[in-house]
């Protein structure tokens, strides 16, 4: 009674401030959108470099389609697995706060939708803008199951640079003139490196510097004087790429979903799974200029040392788009780097910094040092066909000599959440099992590492410094780390060993920028903090899909925390089933 008593005296005046509450809240929330789309997963002929193919597309498109959503918005996406193989699709950058069951992985947040089944991802973009991507999450069905996946402000909320006259998604892919799940089946057969790819691609075509290619090269009209915004995704599966247009300057200014400090620069370095975008003016003389990627190569290893191009081509250009008429002189090349040029690929990568300053945990609850690199696993054969590795090995790859095993009986989330053992254990080491001279000479003792599904487990809440340290076993080379469900902000990055009395007293704690997937320089380290806050289960793992072929991941538990903000959704009731 006494309760009543006092909510019912002040009525009025309450009953304004809930109103007014009420339209506030609808108002933020009027312009949030849900976007459904369906996503039919099939094989398509698709024609490359002289030959067609049954490719595995989304609906029929390859590249896939692309997302357009805006901060804030949710996406109901139907995947109707109509194609021969196991598939799953991620959402590459999304944070998917407790909900990692929208999230992907196979085995590891679900287990595959098999040919015939569907499953419907539904996932909110909270507090996220930039460019993403998507892309398959199941062996290398993502060389050409990808797309872009944009996130634009909210309603009003204008970018924090010009408004660009337009925008344009750049997928940089990887191409192999025969069905890549064939090239993966004969690697894990041999235990040999994968073939490299035929050809680079940009939206999806290799360019005019391939055969049967030039007449599908991809071309970008522009009005001269406009300034437009080209999101860059390198969606290749195992490469570095150099980007670059001829005569052009570059104005970074977002990578990830982060806007960065603008700079100017003619060329970028992109490792697969991140995202650059940048400003370009159309400010030479009119004419047609071309834009370029090649390999940023950091190993000692067989790489695809093609270049693909795509035009940018000016209306006003003479003779332009005139077939028949010779289309004056041949586009304008820009000039990339070196496929070996790790001072440029570092010192750009360097300047990349948060447009503000941002909050950076300066307290660690949890201090990680992860080796990550290559291993040969020994064979009692050494002439056995299996072993077609460097001496009659097996290939393979770690972090901190573990080199991770995907379960196939259940995903890992689903037996976490049911409970089951048996699938994982959790004690995955934060540091590794000896110290020796990372980026030395290593003793052929220490190349075999040891597989295993093994699971770090984190507090909600703690505060994280990972640092990433490459090794030289086998050889040194970038390896992008991306890390599912939450972001990082990269503090620090230097060649050789991580020393952390000198390099931790370096690290930029003011304005480092925020990330999804960042690379060790080759022979180096790179240091990254975040906050573990959104419970679950998350892949950490390099994004050269050879590498994580071999075991380059592992994966954080986060627990959950007090209440229902803080804990895992319930499963979908069609999650797939093992
Ligand atoms: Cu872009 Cu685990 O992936």
């Amino acid at each position: 009674m006494e309760l009543l008593k006092l909510t019912v005296k002040p009525w009025s005046s309450c009953l304004l401030l809930g109103l007014l509450f009420i339209f506030a809240f609808l108002a933020s929330l009027s312009h949030a959108e849900i976007h459904y789309h369906e996503f039919v997963i099939e094989a398509r002929p698709v024609k490359r470099l002289c030959r067609t193919h049954s490719t595995v597309t989304v609906n029929g498109q390859f590249p896939g389609p692309t997302l357009q959503v805006r901060n804030g918005d949710t996406l109901v996406i139907r995947a109707i697995n109509r194609a021969r193989y196991n598939v799953t699709l991620h959402w590459h950058g999304v944070r998917q706060t407790r909900n990692p069951w929208a999230d992907g992985p196979e085995y590891v947040t679900q287990c595959p939708i098999q040919p015939g089944r569907s499953y419907t991802y539904r996932f909110t973009i909270e507090d996220q803008e930039g460019t993403l991507w998507w892309h398959a999450h199941s062996r290398w069905l993502r060389a050409t199951v990808y797309g872009a996946l944009i996130v634009y402000p909210r309603m009003g909320s204008p970018y924090p640079f010009p408004m660009p006259k337009k925008e344009i998604p750049i997928l940089i892919g990887e191409w192999w003139d025969r069905d890549p799940m064939d090239v993966l089946r004969q690697a894990l057969f041999t235990g040999g490196a994968p073939n490299i790819s035929d050809a680079l691609t940009i939206n999806g075509q290799p360019g005019d510097l391939y055969r049967c290619s030039s007449k599908e090269t991809v071309r970008f009209p522009v009005e001269a004087g406009e300034t437009i915004l080209l999101r860059i995704i390198n969606s290749a599966m195992n490469q570095e790429h150099f980007f670059g247009v001829a005569n052009h300057k570059l104005t970074v200014v977002g990578v990830d979903t982060s806007y960065t400090k603008p700079f100017s620069t003619s060329v970028i370095m992109i490792a697969p799974g991140q995202t650059t975008n940048v400003l370009l003016t159309a400010d030479q003389p009119p004419a047609r200029y071309y834009m370029a990627a090649h390999a940023y190569n950091t190993a000692n290893a067989a790489f695809d040392n093609t270049t693909t191009t795509a035009i940018l081509e000016y209306k006003s250009a003479p003779f332009n788009g005139k077939k028949g008429k010779s289309r004056s002189s041949a586009p304008i090349f820009p000039i990339l780097p070196g496929f070996n040029d790790t001072a440029t690929a570092t010192a750009f990568t360097a300047r990349i910094k948060s447009l503000h300053q941002v909050q950076v945990p300066t307290v660690i609850d949890e201090n990680l040092f992860f080796t990550v690199g290559l291993g040969l696993i020994n064979c009692s054969n050494p002439n056995s066909p299996r072993c077609q590795g460097p001496n009659g090995t097996r290939f393979a790859a770690s972090i901190n000599n573990i080199s991770f095993v995907f379960p196939r009986r259940n995903s890992l989330m689903q037996a976490y959440i049911q409970g089951q053992p048996g699938i994982f254990t959790t004690d995955f080491p934060p540091v590794p099992p000896i110290i020796f001279d990372y980026t030395g000479n290593v003793s052929r003792g220490l190349w075999q590492p040891r597989k295993r599904t093994k699971l770090y487990k984190l507090k909600f809440g703690s505060r994280v410094q990972i640092v990433f340290q490459d090794t030289s076993i086998v050889s040194v080379e970038d390896h992008p780390m991306h890390l599912h469900g939450h972001e990082f902000y990269v503090v620090g990055s230097g060649l050789g060993n991580f020393n952390p009395s000198t390099d931790t007293a370096k690290f930029n704690l003011i304005d480092p920028p925020r990330r999804n997937t960042i690379g060790t320089p080759p022979g180096g380290w790179v240091a990254v903090r975040f906050v573990a806050e959104n419970p679950g289960i998350w892949l950490l793992h390099c994004h050269i899909d050879s590498h994580l072929t071999w075991g380059l991941a592992m994966a954080f538990l986060v627990e959950n925390g007090v209440g229902k903000l803080q804990t895992v959704q319930p499963p979908p009731l069609d999650l797939p089933r093992c």
